[in-house]
């Protein structure tokens, strides 16, 4: 599917035709798949009601919003959002039978007070990347197969991998290695990705088994997602989205992220305990003003063993839960 046609969907649901025959024929075979991770924790904790309104604003597949739609019932409403043009294109169809009860935008989170979205009762991510995004080799997320190197959630924005390798200084990319992956000898590797002119995943996996050898299948991970999360700049929206997306919360609303790795979750726990705690006077220690949150889960839910078992992606799942006080 080339990105002119990809383009025509944006923001609308899938009973529109692709113009381009080829490409509608290519999207149409193309199988979407992807496990909603802690589906039963998400329910439980954010516990959507009749006639409440949700915001996801990682739509993904929209496993978890296809929930949520049938606990809200036709009198709730779903706002989704997505990145990714064909993640977002692919939940429409998914969930076309709620079509007249909820609104889907092509969009990053850290745009989020740009949307105009009303207030909230519920408000859902669910971080980082879906199954298509690995599964489908032109992505270029995956050192299993061969494709331009390109790692971005949304591709009509923004820079290809190969094309931040190409612009960063090895000491940028060292440090976006070591910060972001925590790959061991980054300067050395990023010396290497320099003087390689790295186009391709493939080109990407051979520069790094060449520096770290043995070593290279255990820390290849580690590598794509380090670049990943410099490319969509990850961290910087999920700050975004923990600074906007408590304001739209309705009074007793809730707020729950599923994050993947370490520096996410910090940046969620941290958010999250900041809005939960009172202002108390420095001398006296009396509190001076209630805290607008309150912490619904006081440590991150994880998956069971058997969900892990069933789905390889769900085992580094960290689910925290925030709701505003009623007054
Ligand atoms: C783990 S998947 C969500 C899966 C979804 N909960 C489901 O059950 O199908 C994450 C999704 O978030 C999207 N995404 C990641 N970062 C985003 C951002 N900053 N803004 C909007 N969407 C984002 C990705 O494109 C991907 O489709």
């Amino acid at each position: 599917m080339n990105n002119f046609c990809i383009q025509q969907y944006a923001g609308v649901l899938p009973a529109r035709a692709i113009d381009c025959r080829e490409c509608a024929a290519a999207y149409n075979t193309r199988v979407f798949h992807h496990t909603s991770v802690l589906h039963t924790a998400v329910l439980t904790l954010l516990a959507p009601k009749r006639g409440e309104t949700v915001l996801d604003v990682t739509l993904g597949l929209g496993g978890h919003a296809k929930s949520f739609l049938d606990a809200i019932g036709p009198s709730g409403y779903l706002f989704g959002l997505d990145a990714d043009q064909e993640n977002l294109v692919e939940a429409g169809r998914i969930l076309a039978k709620g079509a007249s009860q909820m609104d889907l935008r092509h969009g990053n989170f850290r745009d989020l007070p740009s949307f105009g979205f009303s207030s909230v009762d519920i408000l859902f991510a669910d971080l980082g990347l879906s199954s298509p995004h690995i599964d489908d080799p032109a992505r270029g997320f995956s050192f299993r197969s061969d494709s331009a190197l390109d790692l971005r959630f949304d591709r009509t924005t923004g820079m290809a991998a190969a094309r931040l390798i190409a612009i960063s200084t090895e000491h940028e990319l060292a440090e976006v290695l070591r910060q972001y992956g925590e790959v061991p000898s980054a300067h050395l590797l990023a010396q290497a990705m320099k003087e390689s002119e790295i186009a391709t995943t493939v080109q990407l996996k051979k520069c790094v088994e060449r520096v770290r050898g043995y070593r290279a299948p255990a820390e290849l991970p580690r590598v794509f997602q380090a670049l990943r999360i410099a490319v969509n700049d990850e961290l910087g929206a999920l700050q975004i989205l923990l600074q906007e997306g408590p304001k739209l919360l309705n009074p007793g609303g809730r707020m729950g992220v599923i994050s993947y790795h370490s520096l996410e979750d910090r940046l969620v726990k941290d958010a999250f305990r900041a809005l939960a705690t009172p202002q108390k006077d420095p001398t006296t220690g009396a509190i001076r003003t209630q805290a607008p949150f309150t912490l619904i889960t006081k440590k991150p839910v994880r998956p069971e063993a058997s969900e892990i078992a069933a789905n390889v992606r769900a085992r580094s799942a960290k689910f925290r839960v925030l709701q505003h006080r009623l007054h």
